[in-house]
């Protein structure tokens, strides 16, 4: 018997996500909130009932591309009546009722600490009534929820230890879309943990704006990943995004201690001048900064060391821009994320300080930074060559061809060849040895050992 003919069908709902790892963890806690309610998950937008819009505004390029999709969601809706569009996330937390003044397809407006009244909000959009809800909160971590994982690979997954951010760097909109820091308890993170593990997953990213300020009664972050990693040997434990001012030499001993926290650490620098550094309220130096490297350094030869660079913040000059370039190049970094600046209104730099570096001046920065740190990855990556790492497999290459690919454990991707394919046997989820043979700037290649 076809029980879908019986059975009244369940609404369906999409979710498009923007920005940055938390809102991917965020998206799957919506998808478990509306699960719980009765919806199921669509890939398909066009046969979606409720459409979720997760977005960032980072920068103003960020929103810009989320206005050019709600553009796009015009077509969905002319073709269903009754389909709700909602905008969540740090883009709604910002522009509030605007979002629906500018767009009026969007039925739905959801901050980041307002998911559980998301049902409620569709049952009124269903209704014919928009909806908004932007409090923020000093306390939802979302704790006792359980994701929905909404990646394919099920080999990696995001867990969230922590909401907000109190560090207000005067560039940074953060701070008003997330909200104050909270930390979320130690044995819904550590219960999260374990059933991953339980259903496959072998790698777990804890994540937070500022993981290191992670504290929980008396758990700091040190503690908290030492139990996480002592889950079992064979979970890779990472974690993102660490603020420099808050690394401490105790983390770096617990990494030291379990070898499957990941030789690979995230450090956002934004710029190699403390002058600068001080405009943007990072609360360190450029010489405190090399000395968190070196200390790394110490503890974990073999870690590498990723970033954040912001270039073209008020006031840089070509000197402090100089200085930018030379810290890329003492550190090395072996990946980085590049940025030029953004105004955003709201924070301090936008009410305090003059947006003054031209946007030409901007584009060449960044433009020269890129080429940079393409060098030093190129660089990082041929080192590699001849040396033997052992690799989380993630499933089939891009590239095709019967390849696999997946991570070392300094978070280098790495592709490889199967062997005749119908004798593969490594699947994903699979630990192997890979040695390297090449390189290109962004991928290691190799053969099974
Ligand atoms: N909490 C993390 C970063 C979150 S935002 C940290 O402190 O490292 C990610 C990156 O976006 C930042 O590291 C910064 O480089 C960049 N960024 C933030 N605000 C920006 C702005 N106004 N313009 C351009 N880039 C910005
Ligand atoms: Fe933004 Fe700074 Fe907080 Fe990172 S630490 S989220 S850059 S305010
Ligand atoms: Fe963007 Fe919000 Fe993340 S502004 S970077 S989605 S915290």
């Amino acid at each position: 018997m076809n029980l879908s003919n019986i059975l009244p069908s369940k609404k369906r709902l999409h979710i498009e996500t923007y920005g940055c790892q938390m809102n991917v963890g965020d998206s799957e806690i919506l998808v478990a909130i509306m699960q719980d309610e009765g919806w199921e998950y669509t890939e398909n937008i066009a046969e979606a009932d409720l459409i979720l819009i997760n977005t960032c505004s980072v920068r103003d390029n960020a929103e810009q591309r989320i206005w050019g999709r709600l553009a796009e969601f015009q077509q969905y809706k002319r073709r269903n009546r009754n389909l709700v569009v909602g905008i969540v996330g740090c883009m709604a937390e910002r522009l509030r009722e605007q979002l629906i003044e500018r767009a009026p397809i969007v039925d739905i407006v959801a901050g980041p600490d307002s998911y559980r009244s998301l049902p409620q909000l569709v049952g009124e959009a269903m209704k014919g009534e928009s909806g908004i809800n932007v409090e923020l909160s000093k306390e939802e971590t979302y704790a006792e929820i359980r994701p929905v994982r909404l990646d394919k690979t099920g080999v990696s997954a995001f867990v969230s230890i922590m909401r907000g951010c109190n560090n207000f760097c005067t560039y940074c909109i953060v701070p008003y879309t997330r909200g104050r820091e909270r930390s979320r308890d130690v044995q819904t993170i550590l219960r999260e943990v374990r059933e991953l593990y339980a259903s496959g997953y072998r790698e777990v990213t804890l994540l937070g704006q500022n993981v290191n300020s992670y504290r929980a009664e008396d758990t700091d972050f040190p503690h908290l990943i030492a139990l996480v990693a002592e889950t079992a040997p064979d979970l890779r434990v990472r974690f993102a995004t660490s603020h420099p001012k808050d690394l401490s030499d105790e983390l770096l001993a617990q990494m030291v201690a379990h070898p499957n926290i990941c030789r690979s650490i995230h450090l956002p620098a934004q710029s190699g001048s403390t002058r600068v550094l001080e405009l943007m309220n990072r609360r360190y130096t450029r010489e405190w900064y090399l000395g968190r490297i070196a200390s790394i350094r110490k503890y974990m030869p073999e870690c590498t060391i990723t970033t954040d660079i912001l270039c073209g913040f008020c006031g840089e000059t070509e000197e402090d821009y100089a200085e930018t370039l030379s810290l890329m190049r003492e550190v090395g970094y072996d990946a980085a994320y590049m940025f030029k600046y953004s105004e955003r209104e709201g924070t301090s730099a936008s009410k305090t300080m003059a947006d003054d570096v031209s946007e030409e001046t901007k584009n060449r920065r960044l433009a020269e930074i890129i080429a940079l740190q393409n060098e030093l990855s190129l660089a990082s990556n041929r080192r590699d060559v001849g040396k033997t790492f052992e690799v989380l497999v993630e499933g089939p290459s891009k590239r095709g061809g019967g390849q696999l690919c997946g991570r070392t454990s300094g978070n280098k991707m790495v592709v490889f060849p199967c062997g005749e394919v119908q004798s593969c046997n490594i699947k994903a989820g699979d630990y192997v040895d890979i040695k390297i043979t090449d390189c290109s700037s962004a991928t290691l290649i190799g053969v099974k050992v």
